[in-house]
């Protein structure tokens, strides 16, 4: 998969893994992506908690509901206190939303299925992924991503929808009385 409108088109949301582990050296390209993200005022204020133990992998299975099958998993997660400047500390989630998007792009790059599954702003799921992975306070988790060779198979897609598309200038109206009133 060269082309890297392919790429983006073929990350889908995998949910079914098989038992293949994945190697260490994925793994930390997976992390070298993460951290090739743009960030605010490169504040990077990031960590990532990276699970391959099978029992602790259990165990945010079955907070999970054993929804996820993965034979990893990444917590992407802010420590503000590494977020220097004010910009920073304001933009957390974004800087960390483009982390989590490299990590799922190369993922599928590397022919490995994962999903973006949310933490924070869900109270309850960052104290649960705290309290598994023993995160401090001071640090939200803000998602987990399981990790693994896929068992599933979606098509590509893109989700393009020109009725969500303003050129130029923001109209309230929809394109096809925009451009009535032009003609
Ligand atoms: C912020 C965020 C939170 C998500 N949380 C979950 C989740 O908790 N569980 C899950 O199975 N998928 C979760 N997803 C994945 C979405 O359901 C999925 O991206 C969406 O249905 C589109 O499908 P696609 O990823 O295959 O394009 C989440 C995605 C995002 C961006």
């Amino acid at each position: 998969m060269n082309h890297v409108m392919d790429l983006i088109f073929s990350r889908r949301s995998i949910r079914q893994f098989t038992e293949q582990e994945v190697p260490q050296e994925m793994l930390t390209l997976l992390l070298q992506a993460a951290m090739a993200a743009p960030s605010a005022a490169n504040g990077k204020p990031w960590e990532f908690v990276v699970v391959t133990d099978k029992a602790v992998l259990a165990e945010l299975r079955a907070a999970h509901h054993g929804r996820y099958n993965g034979q990893a998993a990444i917590a992407v997660c802010a420590n503000l206190a590494l977020a220097g400047s004010p910009a920073s500390q304001l933009f957390w989630q974004q800087d960390l939303a483009a982390a989590t998007e490299n990590i799922l792009l190369a993922a599928t790059g590397l022919g490995l299925g994962a999903v973006w599954t949310g933490g924070y702003p869900g109270m309850d799921r960052v104290e649960i992924l705290r309290r598994i992975l023993r995160i401090p306070e001071n640090v939200y988790p803000m998602c987990l991503i399981w990790i693994g060779y896929p068992a599933e198979s979606k098509p590509p897609r893109t989700q393009y929808d020109e009725t969500r598309v303003h050129w130029q200038h923001y109209r309230q109206t929809s394109q096809a009385e925009s451009k009535d009133e032009l003609a």
